[in-house]
């Protein structure tokens, strides 16, 4: 017997409801814990530019591709594209508020952040749990996000440290089982 959960905590999809959708969607894939990672590039000025990123995924080992999902109302993601190349920093645990920063869109995300660049020029931010530097591979629109792929070009653990994970809205760290 189910135990936890009662009809009530049941939310059916319903297509007649848009606005139930939209909760029940957000609750539930809430459930799913990723890793977080800050995808950079830079503009037609050079400055650099990013984002907060749940989606990140590894695709292919041959060739070496990675991904993300980006929403198709980002700021980033045109300039990620107009540059053809981009930055995956996969963050360190203690870098929660730099994750929070860098999902505001449109602010000055780079103010007192350090970084330097990476071999094809996307910013490296320091403290990084990896850093992932990528060439635009290809683009494709999926529903209200774009898929984006990059071929990896270089791959570099700057130290050893532990890695930010998400869950249920809150910034947590790993606790390993043996
Ligand atoms: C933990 C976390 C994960 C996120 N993952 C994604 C994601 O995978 N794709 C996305 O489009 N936005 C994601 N966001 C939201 C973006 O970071 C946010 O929309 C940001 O404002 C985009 O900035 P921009 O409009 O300046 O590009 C995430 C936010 C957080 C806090």
């Amino acid at each position: 017997m189910n135990t936890h959960c009662s009809t009530d905590d049941i939310h059916a999809i319903s297509a007649t409801d848009p606005a139930g959708v939209g909760t029940a969607f957000r609750e539930a894939l809430a459930h799913f814990c990723s890793g977080v990672v800050i995808v950079t590039a830079t503009d037609a000025t050079g400055a650099p530019v990013g984002m907060t990123v749940g989606s990140f995924t590894s695709i292919s080992m041959d060739p070496p591709l990675v991904g993300f999902f980006a929403g198709q109302n980002s700021t980033t993601l045109p300039h990620v594209i107009a540059d053809g190349r981009f930055c995956v920093n996969v963050l360190s645990e203690d870098q929660h508020l730099l994750a929070r920063t860098f999902a505001r869109s449109g602010a000055d995300k780079f103010a007192g952040t350090d970084w330097t660049p990476a071999t094809n020029g996307s910013p490296r931010l320091a403290g990084a749990h990896a850093w992932i530097d990528c060439t635009l591979d290809q683009q494709q629109s999926i529903g209200d996000h774009d898929l984006v792929v990059g071929r990896v070009d270089a791959l570099v653990v700057p130290q050893p440290n532990e890695p930010l994970v998400f869950h249920r809205s809150v910034f947590h760290g790993l606790r390993a089982h043996a």
